[in-house]
């Protein structure tokens, strides 16, 4: 059974008071007053979804009390109940943010369907929103692309985590998506209708950054010239991303850890706490332990932020998103540049997932963007394609593993017999081009292609 919507008639007189209750108490749980002191104290408790309220009342009239009620939340419904003769006044109501106003003597019929009307109105609103959030949710799931065994516990973890306020701390390579994960987790928790305010400790100059976390009063220091607000008061009721927080300088991370603790800021210059509710994302790309060990970072501080410990493993441990991430970036920016690349083919796939990719994720979306912008509508992305740097540093195979037989001459041949092949197979067998991108005589790549037992394709017409 659904809960019925709370009403609260306000009336002096109580004989109106005792009809509007006959009406409308079997759809509705319906509270009570007789002025407008205790419907306001009455509100202050909460849950009341729409108010009747008399416009002709002694003490405080109805429509102060809508004003007081206004302020009080600005959300709240109220529908004006008033004498004919003052109907006048009560549709001036509206203009002060009465929803509608009904008039005395009513039938139960107007009352029950006006009524209605208002909270089916506030039903819809709330399924829509509900719906925008569902979308929305969905929506940031979706830009996280991942079939990664760990990656999938990190997003269940971080669902779960979402709605509280513990302190995260995200660890993982540059351009595994740290921050991305940061958002996401702000954004599927209670403060998503918060800020989410982000600090790059390594970015912002050492001299710079207290007044840039806590804030300063005028005339605090030389060139404080107005008061400024810091990034922990405007995270306020949100999130605070601690990007790179190895960077922070020692007494600033003794500052932090205060503030962990107190949850209270004070701006430089200024002695007066100022309470903040935040939730801290911190994220580094080193090890914070070993800075601990080393004494580099507070150990109290790490403590306390590693609360719920988030260790993105870098892409070259997670081969089967490449092709993924690869797609999904190259539907972004077909989008973007409004380009008509249909995909992948095999080799280049192939070629991708075997590199290493130092910069990670971040280094396949550039890598993608630059190839879209360079390729041809309807062409699928070939070896051409693909930037010789990553050709020569994409692993090979061991096609025989035995390599202290046969010695590191071997290995090298092997290594450049791959990388020759790959390069001619990306020109298309054209030498001269093969030799040029390898930056070797043309001469002297027919000769190592011949030691290779590579077999070359006449280039008859080119010749003299
Ligand atoms: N799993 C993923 N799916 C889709 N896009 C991703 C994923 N992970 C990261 N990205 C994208 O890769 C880029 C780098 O991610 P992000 O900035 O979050 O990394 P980071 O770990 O904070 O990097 P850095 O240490 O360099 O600051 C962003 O454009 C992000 O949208
Ligand atoms: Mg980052």
């Amino acid at each position: 059974m659904e809960i019925k919507p709370n009403l609260l008639i306000v009336d002096d007189e109580l004989g109106v008071r005792q009809s509007l209750e006959v009406i409308l108490e079997d759809d509705y749980t319906v509270f009570s007053a007789v002025n407008g002191l205790e419907a306001l104290e009455i509100l202050k408790r909460g849950a009341i979804d729409l108010v009747l309220l008399d416009v002709n009342m002694p003490d405080m009239d109805g429509l102060a009390v809508l004003r007081r009620i206004k302020e009080q939340d600005e959300e709240i419904d109220v529908i004006m109940v008033s004498a004919l003769n003052l109907a006048r006044k009560a549709a001036d109501a509206i203009k002060s943010g009465a929803y509608d106003y009904i008039t005395k003597p009513y039938e139960p019929e107007d009352i029950l369907s006006t009524v209605n009307r208002v909270i089916s109105k506030q039903r819809l609103h709330r399924e829509l929103d509900l719906l925008r959030k569902e979308v929305e949710e969905t929506r940031g799931f979706d830009q996280i692309v991942s079939q990664n065994r760990t990656m999938i516990e990190i997003f269940q973890l971080i669902k779960k985590v979402a709605y509280t306020s513990t302190n995260v701390l995200i660890s993982g390579e540059s351009g595994t998506g740290k921050e991305l994960i940061a958002r996401s987790i702000h954004r599927q928790g209670n403060r998503n209708n918060g800020p989410f305010v982000a600090i790059n400790c390594a970015a912002i100059p050492s001299e710079l950054m207290e007044s840039e976390m806590f804030g300063h009063e005028k005339g605090a220091f030389t060139g404080a010239h107005t008061r400024t607000i810091g990034k922990f008061e405007h995270a306020n009721g949100g999130t605070l991303f601690l990007d790179e927080i190895s960077a922070l300088r020692s007494d600033l991370q003794a500052k932090l850890l205060r503030v962990l603790q107190d949850r209270e800021v004070e701006r430089i210059g200024s002695n007066k706490p100022i309470r903040v509710d935040i939730r801290v994302i911190a994220a580094t790309n080193t090890n914070l332990e070993d800075a601990v060990s080393r004494a580099k970072f507070r150990q109290d501080l790490f403590f306390r932020l590693n609360v719920v410990p988030v260790s993105i493993p870098p892409l070259r441990e997670r081969k089967e998103d490449i092709p993924l991430l690869a797609k999904h970036f190259l539907n972004k920016f077909n989008v973007a540049f409004n380009k008509r690349i249909p995909g992948f083919g095999e080799k280049a796939i192939d070629v991708l997932t075997r590199y290493h990719w130092p910069g990670n994720i971040r280094e396949l979306e550039n890598l993608v963007e630059r190839i879209v912008v360079l390729s041809t509508d309807d062409e699928t992305i070939d070896l051409r394609s693909i930037p010789i740097e990553i050709l020569m540093n994409s692993e090979q195979e061991p096609e025989n593993s035995d390599y202290q037989k046969s010695g590191l001459i071997k290995i090298r041949e092997e290594f450049e017999k791959r990388i020759l092949l790959n390069v001619l197979e990306a020109v298309q067998g054209n030498q001269t081009e093969a030799a040029k991108i390898l930056k070797i005589n043309r001469n002297t790549f027919i000769q190592k292609a011949r030691q290779f037992g590579i077999l070359l394709k006449k280039e008859s017409a080119k010749l003299p």
